[in-house]
């Protein structure tokens, strides 16, 4: 685990903070003037439908794409504008809606390569080697990425994360596409880890997964917040239980 930065907030206070987060591509909109915080040692639910501007979001946030307008501040200092990789070395990881997978690397030298942010070349394999027995992933470590199933693949984004030693980490949709019972996997992993103090921003379209998980949720629609909530306040709202549970929620 890192140091902890001298401005490391304390449980409880912001660890990220974003303000008026706009992203435009052309006509379109596709991050409107967003604002919301995410304090140290929460889990934070997004939700929203396809094309919402969830993912455009994450990439403001973590520096693989600047704003039109507007700020990102973490453990409250301004990172909007810097790399992705000063971004990462700050404590703040993000995983990849479509898994980056180097196709000619080992699982081991994918998470190796990660490790290397913060480590020499040995000590950044052992602890490599750490992170695949953690997430489960040790008995593949000679495979490589593009032949894992896609449940492997999201392990390995969460584990490339985890690599960099983060503070905060942004999951985009790592149990999209699997059954309730094999988001029990990553979802273990995301317990264990915010039992050690990390603090989470999920996105997730699979609700019971985000219900049970997040501590509080936003919701995104056409770019902008359109609701902010615990999940019981969430599922409440009209627009909410439309999209996502038609008239089968007993709100
Ligand atoms: N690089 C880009 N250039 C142009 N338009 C983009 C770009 N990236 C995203 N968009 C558009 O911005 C909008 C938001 O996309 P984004 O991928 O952030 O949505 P999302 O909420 O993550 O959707 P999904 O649930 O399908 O993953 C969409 O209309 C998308 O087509
Ligand atoms: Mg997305």
């Amino acid at each position: 685990m890192i140091a902890a930065p001298s401005n490391m907030p304390r449980d409880g206070s912001p660890i990220l903070e974003v303000d008026s987060l706009t992203r435009q591509f052309g006509g379109l909109v596709a991050v409107n003037d967003v604002s919301f915080s995410v304090r140290k040692g929460e889990i934070l639910g997004i939700i929203g439908p396809n094309g919402a501007g969830k993912t455009t979001l994450f990439s403001l946030i973590s520096g693989f794409m600047k704003p039109t307008k507007g700020e990102v501040r973490f453990c409250g200092e301004r990172i909007t504008g810097l790399t992705p990789n000063r971004i990462a070395e700050k404590g703040l990881a993000r995983s990849f809606q479509i898994t980056q997978a180097f196709g000619n690397m080992t699982i081991r030298d994918t998470v190796t390569a990660a490790s290397l942010l913060r480590r020499p070349l040995i000590e950044a394999q052992q602890h490599a080697d750490s992170i695949l027995d953690e997430t489960g992933l040790w008995k593949k470590r000679n495979e490589f990425s593009t032949s894992l199933s896609p449940q492997d693949q999201k392990l390995l984004e969460v584990a490339k994360c985890l690599a960099t030693d983060p503070l905060l980490i942004l999951l985009d949709e790592v149990m999209a596409g699997l059954t309730l019972a094999e988001a029990e996997v990553p979802l273990a992993i995301v317990r264990l880890l915010h039992a050690r103090g990390i603090s989470f921003v999920l996105i997730e379209h699979v609700m019971p997964i985000v219900m049970k998980t997040a501590e509080r949720i936003i919701v995104l629609n056409f770019g902008q917040k359109v609701g902010e909530g615990t999940p019981e306040e969430i599922v409440r709202l009209k627009d909410v239980k439309d999209a996502y549970f038609g008239e089968e929620v007993d709100a």
